[in-house]
Parts: structure tokens; sequence; C-alpha cells
């Protein structure tokens, strides 16, 4: 992305689809949050520029964002998104067209999703404190399960067939587990592998085959592989043995709402779609949908959509202030004072949200 400076500050331009249910509420303290920060640092600072598209778009226009959406966003330095999803729009229909659209065409293929229990922070499992889990996912998010290849044959009749196809190519699944390990030795951490060879006898047997390969290049670096249930298992068991994580579309979706669970709730769960070539914007989201069962109640829980925001600001290079905002987010879970309802507290939206920014300095 090509960085402006205007009057000898940094400039980035941020375009925010809020989209549906909690997500406008939840993206706003975000977006207070990184005006905070650009303001107290001064060297950088952020354009929004919001886009109202989503399913109330889709009501009005028959399309989830213009023919020409992808172009426009094109020229933005990073996408920051709430939740797309409402009743009345078919569910494949609006993320397919909006979310899953920007991150394929944006070839965002590593969806980084940090699952790190925090002080303060719920967990369900006994005798786990925080330290206990401490992880990163890194999700293949370009292909995979979520290929859309696949095709419906006969439909209505009695021989109906459904095909749903993995599409598991050698660059695909060699760039992200590469990904991982690259960010493993920068870190000092193991990587896990998640995979499922035992019963998907191409996709997985390939994605196993290709992680051995890659891990060759690693030596110091320990590598450990579960099979997707077993993982599950262990992420309730024994959470600590996880530091990066590595797997594919689908079975990264799934374990990081399973990461979520264990690390203080959806409320607190966020994930970062990379292109790590910087070719196109990346993509910013809590990774909680549009929660209809509370959405317009103002009490959906802000600090996955602050936290991020905080992987953003890593991503421009600000990694102190990226974590600032963590350190805040922790601060008021100890506190415990001001919570939304998810997390046992009373509070409003927008009064967690003002006092997670009270305490960035
Ligand atoms: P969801 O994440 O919206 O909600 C699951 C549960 O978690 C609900 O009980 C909800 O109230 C709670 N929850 C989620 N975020 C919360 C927050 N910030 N604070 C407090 N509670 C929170 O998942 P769902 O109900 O399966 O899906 C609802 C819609 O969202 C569907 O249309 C789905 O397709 C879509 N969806 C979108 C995204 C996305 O845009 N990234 C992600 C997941 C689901
Ligand atoms: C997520 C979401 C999306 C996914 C859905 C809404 C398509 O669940 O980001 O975790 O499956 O990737
Ligand atoms: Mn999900």
């Amino acid at each position: 992305m090509p960085s402006r400076r205007i009057n000898g500050v940094k400039n980035h331009k941020i375009a925010v689809i809020a989209g549906d249910g909690i997500g406008p509420e939840v993206i706003e303290e975000g977006v207070k949050a990184l005006r905070k920060v650009s303001g107290l640092d001064g060297t950088f600072e952020f354009d929004f520029t919001y886009f109202p598209w989503g399913c109330e778009y889709y009501l009005e226009n028959g399309e989830m964002m213009p023919k020409n959406g992808i172009e426009i966003l094109s020229g933005f330095d990073a996408i920051y998104l709430g939740a797309v999803g409402a009743p009345g729009v078919p569910d494949h229909i609006s993320l397919w067209d909006l979310l899953l659209k920007i991150r394929h065409d944006f070839d965002e293929y590593v969806n980084i999703r940090p699952i790190k229990l925090l002080n303060g922070a719920p967990c369900p499992i006994k005798g786990v404190k925080a330290g206990d889990i401490d992880m990163v996912v890194i999700r293949e998010n370009s292909e995979g399960e979520y290929a859309g290849a696949g095709d419906w044959l006969y439909k209505g009749q009695e021989n109906e067939v459904v095909l749903q196809t993995g599409v598991f190519s050698r660059k695909g699944t060699e760039r992200i587990i590469r990904y991982a390990f690259e960010l493993a030795k920068k870190e000092g951490k193991s990587v896990t592998s998640i995979s499922k060879g035992n019963a998907l006898n191409y996709s997985m047997v390939f994605w196993d085959s290709v992680f051995a390969e890659v891990s060759k290049d690693y030596p110091g670096i320990k590598t450990y592989s579960y099979l997707v249930d077993a993982a599950s298992m262990f992420f309730v068991k024994d959470p600590k043995r996880f530091e990066v994580v590595v797997t594919s579309n689908l079975f990264g979706d799934i374990i990081t709402d399973l990461g979520a669970a264990i690390s203080g709730g959806m409320g607190l769960a966020a994930g970062a779609n990379i292109n790590p070539e910087r070719k196109f914007p990346s993509m910013f989201e809590p990774i909680h949908g549009s929660a209809p069962d509370i959405a317009g109640k103002g009490i959906a829980n802000p600090f996955a959509s602050i936290w991020s925001a905080s992987q953003m600001l890593d991503f421009f290079g600000y990694e102190d202030w990226g974590k600032k905002l963590i350190d805040a987010i922790e601060e008021v879970m100890v506190e415990g004072k001001v919570l939304t309802p998810d997390m046992g507290g009373s509070s409003s939206t927008s009064e967690v949200g003002a006092e997670v920014i009270g305490k960035i300095e």
C-alpha cells in the first residue's frame, strides 16, 4: 500500500463496513479507540470512509455492495468490518457477496486469530488462569473447504446430488504453513498443525505432507500435528500446549469459536484477514457475527472490535499502540466494574468503549 504523508503526518485510509446487527454498535467503539490513539501519537492519522453495505443495502438494492465495490475498496489501506448477516437475507448470499468476496478477491489468505486469556476474562475451564491460554491460530483464508467449488444437480428431484469440493492447492497450502513457521520463528514458539488425514484421504493427507515438508526448513522449531477432533478436546483439557496453530479454512473457523469460548467469549475474539504482500488491503474484524438476538439493545461487547483495531495498529507498524489497546481492555476486565452483560456486567456498549478509551494513554 502506498503510504501518504499530509503535512508530515502519516495518513491511513480506512474503509469502514460496519454491516449488520451489532456490527455498527461495536465498530463505533473501535473507531473511537483508533482516533484516540492517533490523536495521542500525532505522527499518524486515520481517514475513515463509511460504506453502508450489508443486508439492509441488499434489501434496497438487490446486492450486498455495488458492482464496483471491490474496485472502490482497493484504494484503501485497510478495511474495518463489523459483521454481516441478518434474518431475511440468506446467509450464503450475504456472506459470499460481501465478507467472503473481500477475503477472496483481495487474496487475504492469512487469517490471524489470537486466542489469549487475559487477566479478568471469564474462563469456563476449572483451574486455568491468564497465561495458560496464549496461542494464535493461523487459519487458511482463501481456499480449502471455502473455495466455493461444487454443484447442485437434479435440484428437487429424487436423484438430487450436492457436491461441495475442497480445494487445496500446493501454493495455497504451502504459503499458509510457511507463514505459521515464520511467525513461530520470530516469536520462538512451536507450531501445531490441525488436520484430519485419517478421514479426508486427499486434502488432509496432502496438508500433512506439506506440513512435514515445510517443517524441514525450520529444524529449530518444535512441531505437533493433531487430528481436529483430538485438538478440540485438547483446547478444553490442555490449552497450554498450543502456541502457533495452523489449520484449514473450515477447521480454523470452528476451532476459533471454541477458542473464543475458552478465553472470554465471542465478545473478545478478534481476527485479521491479511494479504501479507500488501498488494491489496487487509481487513480487520471481530470474529463474531451480527448477533441478531441482542442487536439494537446497545449491550454488545465492543472488546473484540477494539482488539481487531489493535491488530490493525500492529499491521501498520504501531505495535506499541496495539499493545496499549489490549492492556486497556485487560485493565477494564480486571476492575470488573464496567462490563457488558455477556461478561456478567450491566453496562452498555458505549460505556464499556468509553472506559477502555479512557485508559489508553
Ligand atoms: P454470532 O457470533 O452473531 O452470535 C453467537 C452468540 O454470541 C449470540 O448469542 C450472540 O448474542 C453472542 N455474541 C456474539 N458477539 C457478541 C458480542 N460482541 N457481545 C455479546 N455477545 C455476543 O453468531 P450466529 O448467531 O451464529 O450468527 C448470526 C449472524 O451473523 C448470521 O447471519 C451469521 O451468518 C453471521 N455471521 C457473520 C460473521 C461475520 O460477519 N464476520 C461471523 C459469524 C456469523
Ligand atoms: C468467521 C465467520 C465466517 C466464516 C462466516 C460468516 C462466513 O464465521 O469469520 O468466523 O466462516 O469465515
Ligand atoms: Mn466463524
